[in-house]
């Protein structure tokens, strides 16, 4: 399956990439990208996971790559696998970016920009709860991509991506 490259240091802090401004597709459908603020981040921590209607920790959302699991930041929550437990310090140090990079998977998001509802595509910067909102019949999610009103049964889907390195983010 074919991967899709995003050049991140062209998304500015608090924007979208999103199909009103470039048309970034995987597997077809187009994705929503977002480089997040600190206060965005924070917000979406706030949230009390169990009110979701589809309940998703927003740390559950963004993707982990490994050189930050080997960082220790993600670590409670990351599974062990025998691929990062055999990891030498050696290649630990060759994955470990510079240390402002080390929040890239809280600030940057992707989602799948199809309403879970009928398919629409929503709107970025838009709705009561500061992410993407659905014009088609008023569904609004949050800044992790997650419903909060309106009749869409699920949050965004979350495609699998990685950052391979620094100001790249990979899809697919
Ligand atoms: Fe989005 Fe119906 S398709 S609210």
């Amino acid at each position: 399956m074919a991967k899709v490259e995003v050049d991140l240091a062209a998304i500015p802090e608090g924007k979208n990439v999103s199909p009103e401004q470039v048309i970034i597709k995987w597997r077809g459908k187009p994705v929503f990208i977002r480089h997040r603020t600190q206060s965005e981040i924070d917000e979406a921590n706030k949230v009390n996971v169990q009110s979701l209607r589809d309940p998703q920790a927003d740390a559950d959302r963004v993707q982990k790559p490994e050189w930050l699991v080997m960082l220790g930041k993600f670590s409670p929550s990351f599974p062990d696998t025998p691929e990062t437990n055999n990891l030498s310090s050696d290649a630990c140090a060759a994955k470990v970016p510079a240390p402002s990079m080390a929040s890239i998977a809280d600030v940057f998001i992707s989602s799948a920009g199809v309403c879970t509802h009928l398919g629409c595509v929503p709107i970025g910067e838009a709705g009561d709860f500061g992410g993407w909102f659905c014009p088609c019949h008023g569904s609004h999610y949050d800044i992790s991509g997650r419903i909060r009103k309106g009749p869409a049964p699920l949050n965004l889907e979350i495609p699998a991506y990685d950052f391979p390195e620094e100001d790249k983010l990979v899809i697919g």
